[in-house]
């Protein structure tokens, strides 16, 4: 009835001048029938932005109903995979990621009944009515469900980050070194400090007493401390098998570089509209003046604080107070672990003078063609500007003038927007690629921004573009 009595006081009070009685007669009498009805019977289900909090069941029936599913949503998610891409082991064994791993070679992703040369020459409303763009948004291995996922090369060496009920969707030759190498800013004379080594609270003092102040000691003993998270905690809603302390920042940044690592974007909603966001290299962060591929936080102080407070549950500060949140002193914690990251510098990249340019006497053919196709024709340095090929800015590259937007595995194909212009420097370490890992290879993304950017490469052209951005 209370609903009867708001409409009515609400007619009254605003009557139109000059509309007939019976008007009115007859807009009260919808407004009654309406009120009388059973509001709940009629109104769709409220999508809530919240997560459950108060979860009336055990972890051994959330660990059920998720084991119910995990084999079905496992395997339809592969098939996405392999529609889309071909994975069959391709690797350059002549060039390595600075830790000494070969970098995998593509194009990988698979055409839909055409070729790279016929497509090169269709519009994107043709490609986009055809169905035929093969890069549209990469869905999370179970994109309903979400939280973060470890590839086995971190698992296998800390086997505290299994989840029970998702496995790592993409092959090891397509992620990062196992075990990245670490250049500091402050004594570029000591190369690779990490030398094969995982940096864990277990070695970390051992390896770095000596070499960082004790300000800088102390950000990274914080960088290797495990905290919890949505996923890694210890209530009944976890998805380890035993109760979780959580996870280190270098859990996903291993060695302050990144090792595949994934999880959802915590600050879309409804869920099918996040994106999977690839964990990206902290290397460069010293000069890098935006924070995270969308929001662009403007301090890497501010993300440290961000990424524990927020992104861990995913943008959700009830379950963040229910799974234990740690909250970081900005003075004395976020600033320490700031200033180490600051210190993690790109690798060596000994091809490219003081300008961040070739050095023509260094340099092969091939590169010294793609460096001016990247100056030149292909304008990719309208973006990715030397020395670090970033404009520390942020771009709508308006990829879905290719696809349709359609649900695909519980995910929305939907507009990316703005997205930060990520440093090429070192680019060869960090595969997969773009923000949500969906081109694979050097070779993918040249593919990629050759049909964003309409450029109409030539097959030698696409090569001598690859050829430059190994040197980087
Ligand atoms: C899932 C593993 C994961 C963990 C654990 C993690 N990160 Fe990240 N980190 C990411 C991902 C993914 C992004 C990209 C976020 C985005 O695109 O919005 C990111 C982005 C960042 C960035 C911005 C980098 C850039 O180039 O814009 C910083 C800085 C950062 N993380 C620091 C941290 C710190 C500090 C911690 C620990 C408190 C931490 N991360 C824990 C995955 C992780
Ligand atoms: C209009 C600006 C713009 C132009 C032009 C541009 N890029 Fe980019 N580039 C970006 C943005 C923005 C991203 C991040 C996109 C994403 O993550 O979805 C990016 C990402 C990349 C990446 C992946 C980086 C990473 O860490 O994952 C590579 C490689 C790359 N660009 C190469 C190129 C090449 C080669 C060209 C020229 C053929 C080019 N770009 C042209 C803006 C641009």
């Amino acid at each position: 009835m209370t609903s009867f009595t708001r409409t009515h006081i609400h007619f009254h009070a605003s009557v139109v001048p000059g509309w007939p009685k019976h008007v009115y007669v007859l807009i009260t009498f919808l407004i009654l029938i309406n009120g009388s009805q059973d509001v709940s019977a009629q109104s769709p289900k409220v999508v809530s932005s919240y997560g459950a909090i108060n979860q009336d069941v055990s972890f051994e029936q959330i660990k059920a109903s998720r084991m119910a599913v995990k084999s079905e949503r496992a395997g339809k998610h592969l098939a996405v995979l392999n529609a889309r891409y071909d994975l069959e082991k391709r690797r350059d064994s002549a060039i390595l990621m600075s830790g000494g791993k070969p970098i995998p070679v593509g194009p990988t992703a698979r055409l839909q009944g055409i070729t790279w040369e016929h497509l090169n020459t269709l519009t994107p409303e043709q490609i986009k009515e055809q169905g035929l763009f093969p890069y549209k948004p990469l869905p999370f291995a179970d994109h309903a469900e979400g939280g973060m996922l470890f590839p086995p090369m971190i698992t296998n060496a800390l086997p505290r980050l299994v989840r029970f009920d998702l496995d790592f969707d993409l092959p090891e030759y397509i992620l990062p070194d196992p075990v990245p190498a670490i250049y500091l800013t402050t004594r570029p004379d000591l190369g690779d400090v990490a030398k094969g080594r995982l940096i864990t609270i277990d070695n970390y003092y051992a390896i770095f007493n000596g070499l960082l102040n004790p300000k800088q000691l102390e950000g990274l003993r914080l960088l290797v401390t495990q905290f919890p998270q949505q996923q890694f905690n210890a209530t009944e809603d976890r998805r380890t098998d035993r109760p979780s302390l959580g996870v280190a920042c270098f859990d996903c940044h291993a060695n302050g570089h990144g090792n595949g690592a994934n999880h959802l974007v915590g600050d879309i909603r409804p869920q099918e509209f996040r994106h999977r966001i690839e964990t990206p290299t902290l290397r460069g962060v010293n000069i890098q003046r935006l924070f995270g591929s969308q929001r662009a936080l403007k301090t890497v102080e501010d993300f440290t604080e961000f990424e524990q407070r927020a992104a861990y549950f995913d943008g959700d500060p009830c379950m963040a107070t229910k799974k234990g949140v740690n909250v970081l002193e900005r003075g004395s914690q976020v600033h320490f672990m700031a200033e180490f990251m600051a210190l993690l510098d790109f690798p060596p990249a000994p091809e490219l003078n003081i300008y961040g340019e070739l050095d023509s006497t260094k340099a092969s053919p091939n590169a010294l063609r793609g460096e001016v196709l990247f100056n030149g024709k292909a304008r990719c340095n309208a973006c990715h500007m030397p020395p670090y090929y970033t404009d520390n800015s942020m771009h709508d590259l308006k990829a879905e003038r290719f696809y349709k937007q359609e649900m695909v595995n519980s995910m929305m194909m939907a507009h990316d927007g703005s997205i930060k212009t990520f440093p090429l420097r070192g680019i060869k370490d960090s595969p997969p690629y773009l923000h949500d890992g969906r081109c694979f290879t050097l070779e993918d993304t040249v593919e990629y921004f050759n049909l964003i950017q309409q450029l109409h490469l030539s097959p030698e052209e696409k090569t001598d573009l690859v050829a430059f951005m190994r040197c980087l």
